[in-house]
């Protein structure tokens, strides 16, 4: 069946059954491999997208359920890597392994974009869905609020 999903600010049109999960649809489909396979269960967060401006996992998201909203992956949240969140993480040095981190940045751009002023416990209640095997979330959280900080100047 073929669906247009508008990703990236770019419209594809793909051939795929509507249950087919966003996320398949955005790697293999589109090409894009930014946004990592973690769970396939909706538990790690390292699939996570924007769909209309939410952050979402795109493993447990019909890819017919994202027709006719935007989404944006990792490789569209900024024309040049500059959204406060990514001058944060590179500034804060936050990636080890990095399988985990496109879901991160993009959990965090979501959360900014809600509460531009985040406490610890907003960020800590908000990134709980995703899961960093390296255990980075200290610098995380430091680089989110450092983000906020760049996002106010
Ligand atoms: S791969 Fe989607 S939440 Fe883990
Ligand atoms: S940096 Fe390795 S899983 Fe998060």
């Amino acid at each position: 069946m073929a669906l247009t999903l508008n990703v990236n600010g770019t419209s594809y049109t793909v051939d795929v059954e509507p249950e087919t999960p966003l996320l398949w649809v955005i790697r293999d489909s589109i090409g894009l491999t930014g946004t990592k396979y973690g769970c396939g269960i909706a538990k790690c967060g390292a699939c996570t997208v924007h769909i209309d401006g939410q952050a979402a996992k795109s493993c447990n998201t019909k890819a017919s359920a994202a027709v006719g909203k935007p989404i944006t992956t990792i490789e569209g949240l900024s024309p040049d890597s500059t959204h406060p969140v990514q001058v944060a993480w590179t500034e804060g040095d936050v990636p080890q392994c990095g399988y985990c981190q496109s879901g991160q940045i993009m959990a965090a751009a979501a959360l900014l974009s809600k509460r531009p002023n985040p406490s610890d416990f907003d960020i800590d209640s908000e990134m709980a869905d995703n899961i960093c095997r390296c255990g980075t979330y200290q610098r995380i959280r430091r680089a989110i609020h450092r983000a906020a900080e760049i996002a106010a100047q």
